[in-house]
């Protein structure tokens, strides 16, 4: 006879909830006091003065444009502000439509929003991310950019989605806020496209509580990034307002890190291989374990090897299924939820029915169409989100916290797929 699921009163399988899975932050140790505290010490919080100013911003900046080989990195206060900066600096605003894919946070599209554009979006394939093949027929003569997003640790097919890109001439933007470490064919994801960002926030793989990271090989695009994100300024070539007009200057925000964050993500940054590599054997172990399970399926990982690990999503046979799977896993005490409430973004109210703070109509009324946004635009990511249950995966799980998750999903699997 099969164990009583927790769900029904039965015994759960672990009796404690697993280590929370906000990587970085819980890889946090005396190093990253050490940095806050020279800091402190330092009384020199500014990242481009103080009596004292020791530069935490700028060697981060440093060591991420090197260890993701490529030639300029520009630290910021959150993956929204990097969107920002990246969208500004591919000079996206009133008038451009972006793609961006169904399935992503609603950072993505709202920066677009923000920056005077309108998001466009393209569907989804079994990997949850953008659909290569689904790009080409939202294009049109206000397409500016194309924002993809690797998502939850799985790589997007990069490859694919530039050939596309360079044929229309539209820029890209690879949105790695959830991905950093991943990597597609042996190269990182964040590096594969015109302008490129990624969140420190907490949930993410190496974090800052907040902050976030523009990278470039291009230096024009790094130049206007960090103009946008410093009232116009590019102090480290021209010191404070003294901008030549003749220069490519233009108003700006302040999206500056400060050395507080740029001394955590100096730590961090030094331990995402280490991050990913203890993801990466815990993720190994559950999947191992789950193989051949009847009714489990998985998201296509676009290459195996190149997975960050962050989270084991399933595909599972139905809505009723998936929801039925999520509350009775979490009932085991294995956290599991639906990604996204399990719809695609652009059903959020103020996507789907168009609301900004100031409700005049911009961005959406600059078309000789109006723009509309329906239900089933996207059809498989209605149906893929819908079908979906995610388990986060931490640095610091044991063996045996894996195992419990393969237990765990065994027995609730037997008795509700
Ligand atoms: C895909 C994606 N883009 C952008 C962001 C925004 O990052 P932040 O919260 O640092 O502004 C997030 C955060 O969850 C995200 O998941």
């Amino acid at each position: 006879m099969s164990e009583k699921l927790a769900i029904n009163g039965g015994t759960p399988v672990r009796k404690n909830p697993l280590p929370p899975s906000y990587p970085g932050a819980t890889m946090f140790n005396a190093e990253e006091t050490v940095g806050l505290a020279e800091v402190v010490a330092a009384k020199s919080p500014f990242r481009f003065y103080g009596p004292n100013c020791l530069g935490k911003t700028k060697q981060f900046e440093k060591d991420l444009a090197k260890m993701f080989g490529v030639k300029h990195a520009l630290a910021v206060t959150s993956g929204t502000a990097a969107l920002m900066c990246a969208l500004k600096a591919a000079g996206v605003g009133a008038g451009d439509k972006v793609i961006v894919p169904a399935c992503t946070f609603i950072a993505t599209p709202g920066a677009v929003v923000c920056a005077g554009g309108v998001p466009v979006f393209a569907d989804i394939d079994e990997s949850l991310s953008m659909d290569p093949d689904d790009i080409e027929r939202h294009i049109d003569k206000y397409t500016k950019a194309i924002i993809c997003v690797p998502i939850l640790g799985n790589p997007c097919q990069m490859d694919r989605i530039m050939e596309v890109a360079n044929r229309h001439h539209l820029t890209v933007i690879e949105d790695a806020a959830q991905s950093c470490g991943s990597s597609y064919h042996g190269k990182l994801s964040g590096t594969f496209g015109h302008i490129n960002t990624f969140s420190l926030q907490m949930n993410k793989i190496i974090t800052t509580g907040e902050g976030g990271a523009v990278v470039t090989d291009d230096p024009k695009l790094y130049e206007r990034a960090v103009r946008y994100h410093d009232q116009g300024m590019f102090r480290e070539r021209e010191g404070f307002l003294n901008v030549n007009e003749n220069e490519d200057v233009f108003v700006g925000e302040d999206y500056r890190m400060n050395e507080f964050s740029g001394a955590v993500a100096l730590v961090q940054l030094h331990k995402l291989p280490e991050i990913i590599s203890r993801m990466r054997h815990i993720k190994k172990i559950i999947k191992d374990g789950l193989r051949n399970v009847p009714g489990i399926g998985f998201r296509r990982i676009n290459d195996e090897a190149g997975d960050a690990g962050n989270a084991i999503i399933f595909l599972l046979e139905s809505q009723t299924k998936a929801v039925a799977f999520v509350r009775a896993l979490s009932a085991e005490n294995i956290s599991t939820y639906q990604l996204y409430s399990g719809i695609p973004i652009y059903m959020q109210p103020q996507i789907f029915r168009q609301r900004t703070a100031d409700n005049s109509g911009f961005p959406f009324n600059q078309f000789d169409k109006p723009v509309v946004y329906t239900e089933d635009m996207c059809p498989h990511a209605l149906d893929i989100l819908s079908r979906n249950a995610v388990i986060n995966v931490g640095p610091t799980w044991t063996e045996q916290d894996a195992q419990d998750v393969v237990a765990a999903v065994k027995k609730v699997a037997a008795q509700v797929l």
